[in-house]
């Protein structure tokens, strides 16, 4: 289980404990992707020696002269890609979240003790208990984790971009954060969203100066009329999953993820178009391939899952459902083969089982979760994935 057999190796994680134990290895200090680039390279090799789950790649196993950079890495496909068709490598992803971090503060990680005792219990005499960790991505300004995304779709504009303006479709979430950042970037954008998202979202998206265009049922009526003004207009599209810069933008999650607690071995997050659980799984999976990544859809639209069954995004028909940040009715065309290939399974929850863990979040925890956000604690709430269940290190849920 431990590689103690190469100096390297050990003095590559005695470094990694000594500059953590003092705070060196903070991503504060990384202000470029390069410096990012070394932590993460550091930060695999000592997982070599320290992390039980650490699996070194086959070919490199027993090769203590290979360089660090090539120990790393998850093999490349055929064609030299790292992922997939949508060719969102670990590479763009470090280049986002270097881009990103100035503009964006890290958000919490922390032990939900309530979630920790409700779904594993006392775990008495256990050597290594189970914790379950909360990422508070609702700490954002507006709420949610699609910001990460939206910086750095709009920060990679060119100035010509930037004059002709965004249009953006959204449920809510995506909407505030395109229009939050265009406004700091001083860029104009037009929001669709559909007739029924929650006042609470139009009012924000309002009030950081977009225009919005109420529309059609879901999100998908939504992003026709994007398109149409796209064209009518001339606008720049900021899709809310299916583009590479919104992919490699909400990967920076599982790196700053990787930062906080470097020997997470599972992570359960919610899907509505996959741009997140893509980008997160690319990254994590890249660092350490035995990371679990698990996704959670709404019964009521699993759009997601159908593409998995039929090997291809499918639309799905459209129910109302408390989760409307992920009432999505096909998936992605990019995200589909990144989910495909490195998502290790998605399951469904009830309507009930995410308004159960919405009321858990308040009441337990005292956190106000939206219903998409509360789906991947309905997963571990309802027992929809017995696989985790077994003694070992933390799992994150991305609420
Ligand atoms: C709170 C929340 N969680 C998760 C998701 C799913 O993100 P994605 O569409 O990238 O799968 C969304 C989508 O808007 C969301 O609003």
């Amino acid at each position: 289980m431990l590689s103690l057999n190469t100096s390297r190796s050990l003095r590559a994680a005695s470094q990694f404990m000594q500059h953590k134990s003092k705070g060196l290895l903070s991503m504060s200090s990384c202000s470029s992707a390069s410096s990012w680039r070394s932590f993460s390279t550091t930060l695999a090799n000592s997982m070599k020696v320290v992390h039980p789950n650490y699996v070194p790649p086959s070919d490199q196993s027993n090769n203590s002269s290979a360089p660090l950079e090539e120990i790393q890495y998850v093999a490349p496909d055929e064609d030299g890609s790292l992922a997939s068709p949508s060719h969102v490598t670990f590479y763009d992803i470090e280049e986002a979240f270097a881009r990103i971090r100035p503009l964006l503060p890290p958000t919490p990680l922390q032990e939900s003790m309530v979630l920790t005792h409700e779904i594993f219990g006392s775990q008495k005499g256990i050597l290594h208990p189970r914790k379950v960790h909360l990422k508070y991505e609702n700490k954002h300004m507006t709420g949610s984790f699609k910001e990460r995304g939206a910086i750095n779709k709009l920060a990679s504009l060119t100035a010509e971009q930037r004059e002709r303006g965004v249009v953006a479709s959204s449920a809510g979430n995506h909407a505030q954060a395109v229009a939050y950042h265009a406004m700091r970037l001083g860029i104009k954008a037009t929001i669709c969203m559909p007739e029924n998202t929650p006042l609470a979202k139009v009012a924000g998206t309002k009030r950081y100066g977009a225009e919005v265009v109420l529309i059609g049922e879901s999100i998908d009526d939504a992003y026709q009329e994007a398109l149409r003004i796209k064209d009518a207009e001339n606008r720049v599209l900021v899709h809310p999953f299916n583009d590479n810069d919104i992919i490699a933008g909400q990967g920076s999650l599982g790196l700053e993820l990787l930062e906080q607690s470097p020997y997470i071995d599972t992570i359960v997050c919610p899907i509505g178009g996959g741009g997140l659980i893509s980008g997160t799984a690319i990254a994590v999976k890249t660092v350490n391939p035995k990371i679990k990544v698990y996704g959670v859809q709404t019964e009521n639209i699993p759009s997601m899952i159908t593409a998995k069954k039929e090997r291809k995004a499918t639309m799905v028909p459209f129910k109302s459902t408390i989760a409307d940040g992920i009432a999505v009715k096909r998936a992605g065309d990019l995200t589909f083969p990144i989910v495909d290939k490195y998502v290790d399974d998605i399951v469904s929850v009830s309507e009930s089982e995410i308004a159960h863990a919405v009321l858990v979040l308040l009441e337990r925890e005292k956190t106000l979760v939206e219903g998409a956000g509360a789906t991947a604690v309905a997963a571990l709430l309802s027992g929809k994935l017995p696989e985790i269940t077994k003694p070992n290190s933390p799992l994150t849920v991305y609420v």
